[in-house]
């Protein structure tokens, strides 16, 4: 029994002799909403008593001294431990968040709680008492705006872990995309070539500036975008390529480098799903003239909100520094040389960031652990095909997603989404090309990102969880392609 479990069960036990008093600063105690009624000398499970119970016993006339054993309480619901988690799914409902898991010896050993085991979310930020004691510092500091040293130590933690000379921390991954391209003096009549299969920010950056996105489609051997469909889309006004580094997985970069080295162009890496993936052992966002990453909550490590622009190039820097802090001149204090914005993230996102770094390493070993599982769980099933890796690259699961061939696996990727959800598992369908959304509707046909789009999803890839989640991930999927 690992000693969290243990302290939070010993924590809201007590002996059924107790007063009502003593049970509700019990459950007080406990934060979990009830108490649980122990036999002090065999520690056998009697009973459990919700905060609703209490409250009906009291308005029924019990006072704070009579005994909890004598108030009216529901049977609990228990399973043994072991039982599986669909068996014990079907146990809750509305009152019934927790069910106490017996031994053989009627003992608690383990507590199933709904939130913890039953809902099982495609991303959550892993936050503890490191993120908690740094923000409380710049509280206590006062130092909770743009000013202070949470943020050029995360800048300076980033950029030595990129490998590179420079960081520039923004409010969020958007603006840090929108700031490369200002920076490169992108604006109205230029074009940038982006992938087609990416969250619509990259795209929107561009259209930002004034600047047109130009969408290519994608590889089918990493979904990224395929550099050989890249130098048809480049005319005399293209400026910039932005490759995307999807769920994870790095694009590849040699032959986008030696496209742009040819016509001119400058590379911006949106790294924004992708810290700490390599290519040919170099970190994503460090090997283009720029490289961004998001902070957002679902994001590998997160701020709340929150963007970095990694670069080596000292002048790049300096206008990113500039641009993000409405373009104020650094000798003269509200003296503007040029338009800017405010783009600056706060000291107290920085603070999470700090203590997000400090842990990037365990949180990509438990990613990687993820991956594996479902590697090893999915990649036989006919009609399942997994994010493939290719051998220039080494990539991190930001999310962990696959393809459903609806002829082979005999399911849809919507019915296989709908069995999933029906077991309270969060999935998220891949990202609808750019080039067919409304705001762009280009008119392409672009048909490996299309097919991708349509036949892809992502699976649950929170670190926190477990085997046994994700063999019930895995089994769900297989039990929808049989079933069918
Ligand atoms: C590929 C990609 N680019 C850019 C962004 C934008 O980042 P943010 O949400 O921090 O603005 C995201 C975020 O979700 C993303 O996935």
């Amino acid at each position: 029994m690992i000693s969290d479990i243990k302290d939070q069960i010993e924590r809201i036990s007590l002996s059924p002799t107790s007063t009502i008093r003593e049970t509700m600063q019990t459950i007080n105690r406990g934060a979990l909403g009830l108490a649980l009624l122990i036999e002090p000398e065999t520690k056998h499970f009697i009973g459990l008593v919700t905060d609703g119970d209490i409250r009906r016993a009291l308005l029924k006339g019990y006072g704070l001294e009579s005994l909890v054993s004598d108030i009216e309480r529901p049977e609990a619901r228990t399973a043994r431990v072991g039982t599986p988690v669909d068996r014990i799914a079907v146990m809750f409902n509305e009152p019934v968040r927790v069910v106490p898991l017996l031994n053989e010896n009627h003992q608690v050993v383990d507590l199933a709680l709904f939130d913890r085991r039953m809902r099982l979310p495609v991303a959550e930020p892993s936050l503890s008492d490191k993120e908690l004691q740094y923000v409380s510092e710049c509280i206590l500091t006062g130092w909770i705006s743009s000013a202070g040293r949470f943020v050029t130590r995360f800048e300076q933690m980033l950029a030595d872990y990129c490998g590179v000379r420079f960081a520039v921390a923004t409010s969020n991954g958007t603006a840090a995309l929108h700031l490369a391209l200002l920076a490169l003096d992108i604006g109205p009549g230029d074009e940038v070539v982006v992938p087609t299969l990416t969250f619509i920010a990259t795209a929107n950056a561009v259209s930002y500036t004034g600047a047109r996105p130009v969408f290519v489609d994608s590889e089918s051997e990493t979904w990224n975008i395929d550099p050989s469909k890249i130098e048809e889309a480049v005319t005399s006004h293209t400026k910039a390529i932005i490759p995307v580094h999807l769920y994870g997985r790095p694009a590849n970069m040699d032959p986008i480098l030696k496209i742009a080295l040819k016509r001119g162009l400058a590379v911006v890496e949106d790294a924004a799903e992708a810290h700490g993936a390599r290519y040919k052992g170099c970190c994503v966002g460090s090997i283009g003239d720029m490289g961004i990453f998001s902070f957002y909550g679902n994001k590998i490590i997160t701020t709340g909100e929150g963007g970095m622009i990694v670069t080596d190039n000292e002048d790049l820097a300096g206008k990113l520094r500039l641009l993000r802090d409405h373009g104020m001149s650094d000798n003269q204090r509200y003296w503007h040389p040029v338009m800017g914005y405010n783009y600056r993230l706060t000291n107290l996102q920085a603070a999470v960031g700090v203590a997000q770094m400090e842990k990037m390493d365990d949180i990509l070993k438990a990613k990687r652990r993820i991956a594996q599982a479902y590697h090893e769980g999915l990649q036989n099933v006919s009609g399942i095909s997994l994010q493939p890796e290719a051998p220039w690259g080494s990539g991190v699961c930001w999310l962990y997603s696959i393809l459903v061939e609806p002829d082979v696996f005999g399911a849809t990727r919507n019915e296989v989404m709908a069995a999933l959800q029906a077991q309270n598992v969060e999935t998220r369908p891949l990202f609808p090309p750019v080039h067919t959304q409304p705001i762009y509707n280009t008119g392409q046909i672009l048909p490996v990102a299309e097919r991708l789009a349509k036949t892809g999803l992502s699976l649950p890839s929170a670190i926190g969880l477990q085997q046994d989640e994700i063999n019930r991930v895995i089994d769900t999927i297989i039990t929808v392609g049989s079933s069918f």
